[in-house]
């Protein structure tokens, strides 16, 4: 070996050392972090706070210097590999970057979308689910997906309630923590795990109007008493990162908000994990008119404690600055660095930074695509079964399939979408064909309307002669996957264009109509609800919408979905939810619900003073918790031990559920508590705990609940957590609305 070659050898062995003289396997994490941080100058620690996204023209140049701690959007493996190298091999300390992607009902294999996914009321599935998509995340080198979204709204106008898992604080924090388990595995250094980053942060499903990225004027107990609890749930399921919203909160934009993310998130609660702003959320401070300037909103970000700035670029800018005004120190700098470095220590992204690709099990495996199809089947809710018209019977020789969605392999995929492809999805039309082949029945198909918005309907004769030949017809209704999602809210949300004169052309024939609908969100059809006979609600449910739907229009499985959030009978009675208020003069079955019905100059007094609408009463098209089911259950035995608790106490609730119809069927056991009297008033019900249970026809199962009567509070006047003393209802049942009820009572 010529001198000069040993020279550089040991140069770079001796650099090579150096560069990594932070990683030492058998040293804890903290010690680790410490190491690296004290080799870092001022501006490799600020770049640990950027995110940029995979298109940003000088990506190569800012990695190679230590400028970037995160990419987003970059899925290509290929592509993945090489910046990932850039940074690990090229930048002075060869510190890994974390690559991101919204990874949010799926990957590559779509699942329905996360408000269906709430509707199956099945956590282990849905834990399942959030499995399967990380795995296919990072399969391609993706180690943090920005979801659950576990914005809680109480507004279908709002696009994003396709994201989220509906109107209710327990099902947004159990299944935002059956995702997060999910996601994040037994560990994060899995390399199948990728971390969860439960959003947004917070009130964001709280829009005016439903309009997206609009202000929430929330009040103070709504805000700690149902839209923080979820992200308590995740956080103790160990999420590992969270994402500040858009919105401004009571004046305040949540990506400057200190005393929530600061003062609460990080003090109260002991957030140890990153929080990532959301898309340029720090500079658009200054679009709220919060803030003078970019260096301005960095400070609000910083002094809020947020770590990394996504795509924006306040922190590269003005971080600096910053500290040289004296208005930041760099101890907070150094706070932020720790907590990204750390996850990417646990992620073991020091150890392992590059995926394997080829040692994950395919995209799209038959087993990935077994639990789409599940998922599919159980997050469908039937609405309406007249005449128990469904499932389909063996009599039909003949069926017709219209509308626009029977056949529409992109919109079935729904919003966020960003690595699934139409190419992979099996479409209902597709399905019922190979079905009704198997089963000797004809089977014709009209598309009837181009998109859900077309207003003309194709071909109305041909669609007539072949209804009146048919001996049942199957409409597939409801939105394209684009009038759902971000920044896609509604003002109407009716079904769109003219499938309400489809429906109605249909009708006149007489035969019976199955309409199935495909949506990002509760839509409203009123008007032609009384001309279906069967209504199955199967929001968007991805690739495997069609063998799924075949199934259980066919009766192979039955519906077992329950409605997560509300459904109106008309846009304008929004909101309405099932846990609202009293009032002090309640609506009651009596109330007007048809303007019609009012006598002609009828004295002021004279129809009734309760709190609902002339035109449309007080109550909605369905409830929370509702969905039918082949079968039928009976629930009996309610009972509770113990009718006086204390607080701290189990409140243990026990049931027995049985299977009195014909088919294998599940049903889903809910439990709700009202407390009568407080020192703020109490919603007229809270859903308290659930159980999905299987059941074959005539068997029958105890069904138990523990439910800590901590759990039963709220925040009092003084703003204090308090599980008050006295009379409380509580009610088993299988919707918001029927249940049995009996009593309790905590005493002091
Ligand atoms: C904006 C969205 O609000 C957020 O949820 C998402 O994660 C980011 N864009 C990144 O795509």
């Amino acid at each position: 070996m010529s001198k000069i070659v040993k020279v550089l050898l040991l140069a770079f062995l001796a650099f090579s050392q150096m560069a990594c003289s932070y990683i030492n396997s058998t040293d804890n994490l903290d010690n680790q972090v410490d190491k690296l941080l004290a080799q870092m100058t001022l501006d490799e620690k600020i770049g640990q706070l950027v995110q940029k996204n995979g298109d940003h023209p000088n990506l190569d140049k800012m990695i190679e210097e230590g400028g970037i701690g995160s990419v987003l959007n970059q899925v290509n493996p290929d592509e993945v590999l090489r910046i990932q190298r850039l940074a690990v091999e090229e930048s002075r300390l060869g510190i890994p970057l974390l690559i991101a992607r919204d990874v949010i009902h799926g990957f590559r294999t779509i699942l329905p979308i996360p408000l269906a996914q709430a509707a199956s009321w099945n956590l282990t599935l849905v834990e399942e689910g959030a499995r399967v998509a990380a795995t296919e995340a990072a399969s391609q080198g993706v180690r943090w997906s920005f979801a659950p979204m576990i914005d809680l709204t109480r507004d279908p106008r709002w696009g994003r309630i396709a994201e989220g898992f509906g109107e209710d604080p327990l099902l947004n924090g159990e299944f935002g923590a059956a995702v997060v388990r999910g996601f994040q595995g037994d560990s994060l250094s899995n390399p199948t795990s990728i971390a969860a980053c439960p959003k947004h942060f917070a009130a964001y499903g709280w829009a005016e109007g439903g309009r997206d990225y609009n202000t929430a004027n929330i009040s103070e107990s709504d805000l700690y008493d149902i839209v923080l609890p979820p992200f308590i749930k995740v956080f103790e399921a160990g999420a590992a990162t969270t994402m500040t919203a858009f919105n401004e909160i009571n004046g305040i934009p949540a990506t400057g908000h200190a005393p929530l993310l600061r003062d609460l998130l990080r003090n109260k609660w002991n957030f140890q994990g990153v929080v990532v702003s959301d898309w340029e959320s720090v500079t658009q401070m200054e679009v709220h008119g919060y803030t003078q300037n970019p260096k301005q909103s960095a400070l609000k970000a910083m002094q809020a404690t947020v770590d990394m700035e996504m795509a924006s670029t306040a922190y590269e800018t003005h971080l600096k600055e910053l500290i040289a005004d004296g208005k930041i120190e760099e101890k907070d700098i150094d706070d932020a660095v720790k907590r990204i470095l750390r996850l990417k220590f646990e992620l073991g992204l020091f150890d392992n930074p590059y995926a394997h690709t080829a040692e994950f099990p395919e995209l799209l495996n038959p087993k990935h695509l077994n639990v789409a199809k599940t998922m599919a089947q159980e997050s469908a809710v039937l609405l309406k079964n007249s005449n128990r018209v469904l499932p389909l019977s063996d009599d039909i020789k003949t069926l017709v399939v219209i509308g626009p969605l029977a056949d529409a392999p992109h919109d079935q995929l729904g919003t966020w979408i960003f690595d699934g492809r139409k190419e992979d999805a099996i479409t209902p039309l597709q399905s019922l064909k190979a079905m009704a082949k198997e089963k000797g029945i004809e089977l014709k198909y009209h598309r009837a309307l181009e998109t859900s918005r077309s207003k003309n309907i194709i071909g109305k004769q041909a669609i007539l002669n072949d209804v009146r030949r048919a001996d049942l017809v199957l409409l597939f209704l409801g939105e394209e996957s684009i009038l759902s999602g971000e920044s896609h809210s509604l003002a109407n949300i009716d079904l769109q264009g003219a499938q309400m004169e489809l429906v109605e052309m249909v009708a006149t024939v007489g035969k019976p109509v199955v309409a199935t609908i495909l949506a990002g969100r509760p839509v409203t059809f009123e008007r032609v609800e009384p001309m279906l006979d069967a209504v199955l609600y199967a929001w968007h449910p991805g690739t495997m919408a069609g063998p799924a739907i075949a199934d259980l229009l066919f009766g192979v499985v039955s519906p077992s979905g329950k409605l997560p959030v509300t459904f109106p009978r008309h846009v304008g009675q929004i909101p309405i939810y099932y846990n609202h208020k009293r009032t002090g003069k309640p609506a009651s079955n009596q109330t007007w619900e048809r303007l019609d019905d009012i006598p002609v100059e009828a004295p002021q007094l004279s129809i009734g003073n309760t709190s609902h609408y002339l035109d449309y009463g007080f109550e909605p098209m369905y409830p929370f918790g509702y969905g039918l089911s082949y079968s039928s259950f009976q629930i009996s035995e309610v009972k509770i031990e113990g009718s006086k608790l204390s607080v701290g106490d189990k409140l243990i609730v026990s049931a027995l559920l049985t299977n009195t119809g014909d088919h294998e069927a599940a049903e889903v056991v809910q439990v709700y508590t009202h407390q009568l009297v407080g020192s703020r008033t109490r919603p007229v019900k809270e859903l308290r705990a659930f159980q999905k249970v299987l059941l074959s026809p005539d068997d029958s199962a105890h069904i138990k609940f523990s439910i800590n009567t901590n759990d039963l509070g709220f925040h009092n006047p003084a703003m204090e957590y308090v599980v008050e003393p006295g009379q409380y209802h509580i009610w088993v049942g299988n919707s918001s609305e029927h249940g049995i009820q009996l009593s309790f009572e905590i005493i002091n």
